[in-house]
This record gives C-alpha cells, sequence and structure tokens, in this order.
C-alpha cells in the first residue's frame, strides 16, 4: 500500500442559505445572505483524503465550461488533488440548492448536469490501476462507479459511500470491500431485520459486502467485517454550525487511511475518519470546512485506541 487514493464522483458548487427553520411545501421564507462554495460529494471527498488524510489524491469528474468549474478546480487544486482525470463537458457543472438551519442541519437538493457526464476512459482507466483506494458515491451514473471499480488492481480496495440513497445493481455488489453507510442508507438496502439496531443492519450488510463502516452521528460509527468483531467508534463531542459535507470529509479520511494500512487499519481509519468529520461540523461549508491532518490526529488521539 503507497497510499494512493482515487476518488470517483460529482462536483458541484453549494449555493447555500441559512434559514431560521427549513421551509415547508409551498411556503416561502427568508433567509441569510447566499454563499457560493465548492461541493459535490466526490470533489469534497478528494478534498478531505488529500487534505485531512495525507494521500496522494486523484478526482474523477466531469465539469461544464463556466465560472462554477473554475471554482472548483481552485479548490481541489488548493488541497493537492490531482484534477487532469477530470472531463470538460457541455454541459453545466453540477449545482447543489443548500438551506442549513441554526442547529446546523441542511436540507439539499442536486442539479447534476455534468456529473451525469462522468466516465471512466482510458486516462482514468491508468490512474485507478495506480491507485490502492478507489472511493466513491452515487451522485453519478452508476455505470461509471461499477467501471470504476472494475478498473482497480488486484489487491486495491474498492470503498462505496452508497449516498445519495439508491438501489445498488448486483454488479455494484459485487465489487464493494468497504460499505460506507449512515443507519438511513443502511435500512435502505437491506431487508426487513430482526431489530433496526446498527449492530443488526451491519450485520445483514454484511452477507453482501465484506466490511462496513456506519456512521451514527454523536454516536460516533460502527465498524464490522465478515467473520471478526464489530468495533464501536466513539464520536467527538463539539458544536455542530453547518453538518454539510461532514460525512464526506469522514470517506476522505478513511480513504487515505486504508490507502496505507489496508482493511487490517479499518478501526483506526474510522477513528481517523470520526474526528475529521467531527472537525469538519464546526465550520460552515463543505470543502471550505475541511481541516487539515495534524488537527485530525490531535482530536482522533482524544477518542481512545481503536483495537
Ligand atoms: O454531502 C454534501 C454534498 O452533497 C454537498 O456539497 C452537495 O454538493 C451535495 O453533493
Amino acid at each position: 500500500m503507497t497510499g494512493r487514493v482515487v476518488v470517483v464522483g460529482s462536483a458541484n458548487v453549494d449555493l447555500v442559505v441559512d434559514v431560521p427553520r427549513h421551509p415547508a411545501g409551498g411556503e416561502t421564507i427568508l433567509g441569510g445572505d447566499l454563499r457560493r462554495t465548492p461541493g459535490g460529494k466526490g470533489a469534497n471527498q478528494a478534498v478531505a483524503a488529500a487534505r485531512a488524510g495525507g494521500a496522494d489524491t486523484t478526482f474523477v469528474g466531469a465539469l461544464g465550461r463556466d465560472d462554477s468549474a473554475e471554482l472548483l478546480l481552485a479548490s481541489l487544486g488548493g488541497a493537492g488533488v490531482r484534477t487532469d482525470t477530470v472531463d470538460r463537458v457541455d454541459a453545466p457543472t453540477g449545482t447543489a440548492l443548500i438551506t442549513v438551519s441554526p442547529d446546523g442541519e441542511n436540507a439539499i437538493v442536486v442539479a447534476p448536469g455534468a456529473n451525469s457526464r462522468v466516465r471512466v476512459g482510458a486516462a482514468q482507466a491508468r490512474r485507478i490501476a495506480a491507485a490502492d483506494v478507489v472511493l466513491a458515491q452515487l451522485e453519478i451514473p452508476l455505470g461509471t462507479v461499477v467501471a470504476a471499480a472494475r478498473e482497480r488492481r488486484e489487491g486495491a480496495l474498492f470503498v462505496l459511500n452508497a449516498a445519495p440513497s439508491r438501489e445498488l445493481p448486483e454488479a455494484l455488489w459485487e465489487q464493494v470491500d468497504v460499505l460506507v453507510v449512515n443507519e438511513h442508507e443502511a435500512a435502505d438496502l437491506v431487508d426487513d431485520v430482526a431489530d433496526g439496531t446498527p449492530e443488526a443492519l451491519a450485520a445483514a450488510l454484511l452477507d453482501r459486502v465484506p466490511a462496513v463502516v456506519m456512521t451514527l452521528g454523536s454516536h460516533g460509527s460502527l465498524v464490522a467485517r465478515r467473520g471478526g468483531e464489530q468495533v464501536r467508534v466513539p464520536a467527538a463531542r463539539v458544536e455542530a454550525v453547518d453538518t454539510t459535507g461532514a460525512g464526506d470529509t469522514s470517506c476522505g479520511v478513511l480513504a487515505a487511511a486504508l490507502a496505507r494500512t489496508g482493511l487490517a487499519g479499518l478501526a483506526q481509519a474510522a477513528r481517523l475518519a470520526g474526528a475529521a468529520g467531527a472537525l469538519a461540523v464546526t465550520r460552515p461549508g463543505a470543502q471550505d470546512a475541511v481541516p487539515d491532518a495534524a488537527h485530525v490526529a490531535a482530536l482522533a488521539e482524544t477518542l481512545g485506541k481503536a483495537p
């Protein structure tokens, strides 16, 4: 393992408004000033892998030929992410409309635009084949996610963050080495389980994939491997300002850590990921809120050693 990560996914410009509460259907409310910031689950995860995780990171995505694309390339490049595998296409760069309530919770609608054109061509395939970890989410075509997973080399890990929630085709299930989900996404992916505890959900998911990291918000995360014990990783206590992109920050850091250690370091990777996500919620924005590696390591130390 040499610490190389390729993130395949979406890039969006986030149009963000702070609101006193999220509006109901048919309702108009007044919010704060509009912020225009770099986002998109894939780009957020790439920035996190590079900045907070310290990995050699490539982003595979698609952007339009507009100002939004320049904003995203500047953010990715500023974090040290390689962007020579990002296609420029004749479609508007993806855009996310986001409202954030005073408790930091968000509501998001995505207009995918160029993200619908993300593909794995020859250049992308070459970079994927050199990676230790390939990380993807579900804001791009599922066929592209499957194609990216299939291009990884023997021994490289395919980490799927199954967000936003979608039904997964068999061709994708069979590629996954590590599945990262929150409790809602986990429940969407499994048939009825006897009880809805995270442990029961994780056990059901282990019928389909070898390893699961389930994020549990203020309760930390649950790490489960087929044939192994399930491990709870505690959460750091922080004051939430904006939860947008915090899960993406965790995924990026998880991938970066796994690219150094392989699956053997999964619990420790989840501890670093949890610390990174906790730091991310203390600042507004998605990529703008990604912490640096030193702060992540320092907070992770306070969480106690994961087995
Ligand atoms: O996970 C947060 C991200 O979801 C935002 O940055 C937004 O662009 C959407 O993709």
